[in-house]
């Protein structure tokens, strides 16, 4: 499919203007639920070899576009990349997600790296350079990172948890060396960032998947202020970069996350509240989400219905339309091209 236009509606939206017609893409837009993606996955061996093939990861990262003609490409790889040039172990068991050597005793942060090593980076960058090469003019590229209060989440509890008690319990009891895990990944993630802005991203996702787990105190110095820092750090090299942020589960809390981060944009989860979106965040930023993804799988009316209360929320103000968190791997493909008919037809 080739577009006629080379603005790119999406960074219209975040530069603050509407669309009539709401930019669309999905978190996770390549992945398991694509049977190429598959293929690319079994015949590659491990996820983290896609993610370090730039050939791989560059088509991978196409996929989706081909296939549904998105308004962005986020490129292929995942937030654990950080961790990993830190020089931590970092695997990916199939059908068990992510396992790291845990870092959760001071001594042991005291060792960790002060920088990562970003020549394992290098094939990031390389296939960055590639999808840019071949996306349509018309085609927004994301570059992202994981904040690091969900990469450390990780870090210190060396696998995903179901309330990230590891991490927290860490932040309540060796405050210090919580904050040099954090620090770390502030630093490193600021030159990762700049770096895919200058291999050819467009705009950046900050993801804070874990950030509604904190208590409103801990949010403010775990999830608000180190974005804050990442935001004004690649700003002061490139003023005007685009940022989305995604604090996942904030809730009441996303006009302080707004107001003090700096973000062009807030994607949102599903369980947003729409008038305080309305009022207290679309009014000052972009607004990115919020498709229940469970909805995108049970299609149909529910799906329809689902569109449509997205649309009539937010689509009247600055909308990049989204889901509310990644899409679920048995999400049927027909019901991903419904939505899309749906959003394309839209006209308000
Ligand atoms: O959005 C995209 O299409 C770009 C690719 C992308 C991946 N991970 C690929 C991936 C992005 C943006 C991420 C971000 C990421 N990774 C987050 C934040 C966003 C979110 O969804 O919450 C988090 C928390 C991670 C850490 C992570 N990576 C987990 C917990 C898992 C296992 C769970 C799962 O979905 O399997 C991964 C693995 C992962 N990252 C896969 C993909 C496509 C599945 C790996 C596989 O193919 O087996």
């Amino acid at each position: 499919m080739t577009r006629k236009s080379v603005a790119k509606p999406f960074l219209e939206v975040l530069a603050g203007h509407r669309q009539k017609v709401p930019p669309i893409w999905m978190m996770r837009q390549a992945g398991r639920y694509l049977p190429e993606y598959r293929d690319v996955r079994a015949k590659a061996g491990g996820f983290l070899d896609v993610c370090f093939k730039p050939e791989l990861a560059a088509e991978v990262t196409l996929q989706p576009i081909r296939r549904f003609d998105f308004d962005a490409a986020i490129i292929f790889s995942d937030i654990l990349v950080i961790p990993y040039a830190l020089g931590r172990a970092v695997r990916f068991e199939i059908g068990e997600g992510p396992r790291l050597d845990p870092l959760n005793t001071p001594d042991k942060v005291a060792s960790l790296a002060a920088e990562a090593d970003f020549t394992k980076l290098e094939p990031v960058y390389e296939a960055l350079r590639c999808v840019r090469r071949e996306l349509d003019p018309g085609i927004a590229l994301i570059g992202f990172c994981g904040a690091p209060w969900t990469v450390a989440t990780y870090m210190v509890a060396g696998q995903g948890t179901p309330d990230q008690a590891p991490a927290r319990m860490m932040a309540y009891s060796h405050p210090e060396a919580f904050a040099k895990i954090i620090d770390t990944l502030i630093e490193n993630s600021i030159r990762y960032l700049l770096g895919q802005l200058q291999a050819g991203a467009d705009a950046l996702q900050i993801f804070d998947t874990w950030a509604g787990v904190l208590p409103p105190r801990e949010f403010a110095r775990w999830s608000i202020e180190p974005t804050r820092r990442i935001v004004e750090g690649v700003r002061e090299k490139i003023p005007h970069a685009r940022i989305i942020g995604f604090p996942r589960g904030a809730g009441a809390l996303l006009p302080s996350y707004v107001d003090t981060t700096g973000v062009d944009a807030v994607s949102i989860d599903w369980a947003a509240e729409p008038s305080l979106i309305r009022e207290r965040v679309q009014t000052k930023v972009a607004v990115q989400g919020n498709l229940d993804p469970l909805a995108l799988i049970a299609g149909g009316a529910a799906l329809d219905r689902a569109i449509d209360d997205v649309l009539a929320n937010y689509a009247s103000g600055r909308l990049i339309f989204n889901l509310g968190h990644g899409i679920l791997p048995e999400t049927p493909i027909a019901h991903v091209e419904r939505m899309l008919k749906r959003v394309r037809e839209y006209r308000g």
